[in-house]
């Protein structure tokens, strides 16, 4: 028995711009990488070097025979300097969407993916009452890149950016974190407007999600914990194109907060819980909260065994399926990640790509998972 997709339904993978390009040397995770005690475990460096390779890496998703990439635009090379934009950056971005499209791959474009020039975070970032115009004039030097991309994602994940809101200065408390949330959210609506403008079909941002699950008698903590996680941002989505599920994991709240994994659970290089169920789970309260279609724009594993990649998606999938079976408008599935990459603070060591990078020659091999996964978007089915 196999469970078969919908017609039409899109598989894509992706990637983000610092996780992959190398020698971000203008934005702020990259200032505070080389901090003296910095949180980040290594330095990103040349990364996957994706800026020159480029075309590579879209000839990889072609070859997949995968319908979609979602990558993202690095601001601080667009616009190196407030109000100054680099005409070669964006031909840069311009000639991803082209190759794209030359390879029949739609360009899915995040326009903000955790990272933001120096000198807006120097002006406090997210946390400055000028953040969200200052985040429209950069989309407003977008529409030669964006004129022909068909979906576009303002901002991956506020509900995470929103507490490294102000990455250069010192944590935020929870406080200014809710005031970040709130210039995000109007730097997203004025996103959506410039980005209208030039023709993009679909427009919205992308969720950090969790399944949330209770310690026995604790369900109004894991309430309380899933509506401020994600429950309150997803309210404010109601009138988005599309909502973008990103969603790996299971957390377990109790009395006292999060209960970490416990010994004999297991665990993947980042510490989280092995919990595929968290994909439907993540899909189904995201579509029933704002009413609104479902792009799933990440999902994967970090391990080192390929297997366990390929059972791990396969059950997501598999539950992604029931959920559409179920009439839940899901359009799209997107891996995290086409490639071996930067994994933020925990740097190089998680591997949650399809394709492996060779971390001297930067030279690309497609893993067994990748050559499953071409074969899952072959047939857009997976066995029940
Ligand atoms: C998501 C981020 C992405 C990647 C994955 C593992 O929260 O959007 O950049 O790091 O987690």
């Amino acid at each position: 028995m196999t469970l078969t997709f919908p017609e039409g339904f899109l598989w894509g993978a992706a990637t983000a711009a610092h996780q992959v390009e190398g020698d971000n040397t203008g934005n702020d995770v990259w200032a505070v990488e080389h901090r003296p005690g910095s949180p980040f475990s290594e330095l990103s460096l040349r990364a996957c070097d994706s800026y020159r390779r480029y075309r590579e890496d879209i000839g990889l998703v072609a070859e997949l025979g995968l319908g979609a990439y979602r990558f993202s635009l690095e601001w601080s090379r667009i616009e190196p300097a407030p109000g100054s934009f680099d005409s070669a950056a964006l031909a840069h971005y311009s000639d991803m969407v082209q190759e794209c499209l030359a390879r029949g791959v739609r360009p899915v474009v995040t326009l903000h993916h955790f990272t933001s020039p120096q000198w807006f975070a120097r002006d406090g970032g997210w946390l400055s009452p000028g953040s969200p115009s200052q985040f429209a004039r950069f989309c407003e030097s977008l529409s030669n890149v964006l004129h022909e991309v068909p979906v576009v994602c303002t901002i991956n994940e506020p509900n995470v950016l929103d507490e490294q809101a102000h990455l250069l200065a010192d944590p935020v408390q929870p406080a200014q974190a809710s005031l970040a949330r709130s210039h995000l959210l109007r730097a997203h609506e004025l996103a959506v407007d410039v980005v209208k403008g030039f023709g993009v079909a679909e427009v919205g941002l992308t969720v950090s999600m969790e399944e949330v699950r209770a310690v026995p008698g604790e369900e109004d903590a894991a309430e309380a914990y899933r509506y401020r996680k994600q429950g309150s941002l997803l309210e404010r989505l109601r009138d988005d194109d599309f909502v973008g599920v990103q969603a790996y994991t299971a957390v377990l709240v109790g009395r006292d907060g999060l209960v970490p994994p416990a010994a004999d659970e297991r665990t993947t290089q980042t510490g989280w819980r092995v919990a595929p169920s968290a994909l439907a789970s993540a899909v189904r309260e995201a579509a029933a909260v704002t009413g609104r279609p479902v792009h799933v724009t990440e999902n994967g594993i970090a391990t080192a065994d390929d297997q366990q990649r390929i059972d791990y998606m396969t059950s997501a999938l598999r539950g992604l399926h029931y959920a559409i079976e179920d009439g839940v408008d899901v359009r799209s599935y997107f891996a995290w990640s086409l490639l071996d990459n930067y994994e933020w603070m925990h740097g190089y060591g998680p591997t949650f790509g399809l394709v492996a990078v060779d971390r001297q020659s930067f030279r690309r091999q497609v893993k067994l998972s990748g050559a499953w996964f071409a074969g899952v978007a072959r047939t857009a089915a997976v066995p029940a």
